[in-house]
This record gives structure tokens, C-alpha cells and sequence, in this order.
């Protein structure tokens, strides 16, 4: 088996992180510093930062969380702040966030240890919409929400097209439903900065048809067998 998807299997990392963890040099085979496409068997002494991976079966677990703004979704920060880790109660095993939301960004973030899940989920060729509650400074009609509609240019690519519709609007601020099947970094904010507009609060709202209501600002709750089941048939 390839050394991504046997880490990935133990829930060490999405077989993503796991090639980065991999060209860090920070996983050994035998003694001997992993090569990206290595492959493991049976017998083999796998290390990651020195700590042996055990060779047992690993209980996957899957949970939702709602992240609030002023944490990182990364494991461990190197510039000290609070991160996802830090909200999971005692009982949570080892499990690592799927993809990511900013700092200031809030919302529905799925915690696993399920590696190959992980990854179908986080795949580019995946295509699976997600949904943000932005809330825009000042006033915006349906028209002006053509360019998030079609596609703007982002680092010189056009985005994919996507949904937008306004759930409320006044002088001081405008509701909009957006709904991506892309994620690339600040998607949603860097939408709308090509507008002109400037996204002052924002909450993923749904992966697909899993919601996020019911849980208030930083709640964990495990995922049900058919919440499971359905992200992974996504
Ligand atoms: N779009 C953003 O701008 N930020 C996120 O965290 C997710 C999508």
C-alpha cells in the first residue's frame, strides 16, 4: 500500500497533508526517511515524527463542528493561536479538520479521522457545493451579483460558476446565500472583493445537504450513520 493512503487509513492526515508531512521528511519507513509513492507492508515500522504508527485497525469517527471565527483550522499553529483542537472536549480521539474556513470565518467544519474521506471530500474534481451566509457591506441588488453568478477572475483563473441569491438587504448591510463547488483560498471573500464589496461576516451553512443548524458557535456533535453514509456516497 502506498505510505499516503496507509497514513491516511490510520488517520493520521488526509493522503494530501500526508505527502506534504512526507516531502517534510517527517516519516520514516524502517528507519529510513519516506519518499513520496513509497509503499509499506506488513512487517514494516512506520514513524511519523519519530512515534511509531501502530499497526492496529483504527476506529474511525466523524464529527461536525461549528467553528467560530478567531481560531485556525489546523492542527497545531505555529504562531501560537487558538485552533479546532483546542474546542474538541477530552472524549474526541484523534481527528483533524476536512479543508479549511479562515480565521474570521465561521460555520459547519467537518472533524474526522478518515483520511480517504478526507480526501474524496477536499478533491478539486469533487465538485461538492457548500454554502456561505455572507453578510456585505451595504447595499447590493440581485444584478450586481451576476459576476459572483458567471465567474471573476481570482490569480488569473476564473472561478467556476456558482449560485447567489440575497436573503435580506437594507441601507447598512446585505444577507447573500453563496454557493461554491470550489474552495479555494478566501473564495468567498476574494468573490466579492472583485465586486468592489467587502465581506464583513461570514458562515458556511452546509457541505452538500449536511446542514449546520442545530449547533450553537463552537459545538461538536458526532455525525449520525446516515450523515456518514451520505458524505461518503458524495
Ligand atoms: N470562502 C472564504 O472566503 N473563506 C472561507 O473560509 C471559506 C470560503
Amino acid at each position: 500500500m502506498r505510505i499516503n493512503k496507509f497514513l491516511a487509513e490510520k488517520g493520521i492526515a488526509s493522503r494530501r497533508h500526508a505527502d506534504e508531512m512526507i516531502s517534510a521528511g517527517r516519516v520514516k519507513i524502517n528507519g529510513q526517511i519516506a519518499t513520496l509513492g513509497a509503499s509499506v507492508e506488513e512487517g514494516d515500522e512506520v514513524m511519523v515524527d519519530d512515534v511509531i504508527v501502530s499497526m492496529e485497525e483504527t476506529k474511525l469517527e466523524y464529527y461536525i463542528m461549528n467553528k467560530p471565527k478567531g481560531v485556525v483550522c489546523t492542527v497545531s499553529d505555529d504562531r501560537g493561536r487558538k485552533t479546532v483542537m483546542d474546542l474538541l472536549p477530552e472524549s474526541v480521539g484523534r481527528v483533524f479538520p476536512v479543508g479549511r474556513l479562515d480565521y474570521a470565518t465561521e460555520g459547519l467544519l467537518i472533524m474526522t479521522n478518515d483520511g480517504d474521506l478526507a480526501f474524496r471530500l477536499t478533491h478539486p474534481t469533487a465538485e461538492i457545493p457548500k454554502t456561505y451566509m455572507a453578510r456585505i457591506e451595504g447595499t447590493l441588488t440581485e444584478k450586481d451579483l451576476n459576476p459572483i453568478r458567471s465567474g471573476v477572475e481570482l490569480d488569473g483563473v476564473l472561478t467556476k460558476k456558482c449560485k447567489a441569491h440575497i436573503v435580506e438587504t437594507n441601507k447598512a448591510y446585505t444577507k447573500v446565500h453563496v454557493t461554491i463547488t470550489e474552495g479555494r483560498n478566501r473564495q468567498v471573500r476574494r468573490m466579492f472583493e472583485a465586486i468592489g464589496r467587502n465581506v464583513e461576516f461570514l458562515k458556511r451553512v452546509s457541505i452538500g445537504q449536511l446542514k449546520l443548524k442545530g449547533l450553537d458557535r463552537g459545538e461538536i456533535r458526532e455525525l449520525t450513520e446516515m450523515e456518514i453514509a451520505y458524505l461518503k456516497g458524495l
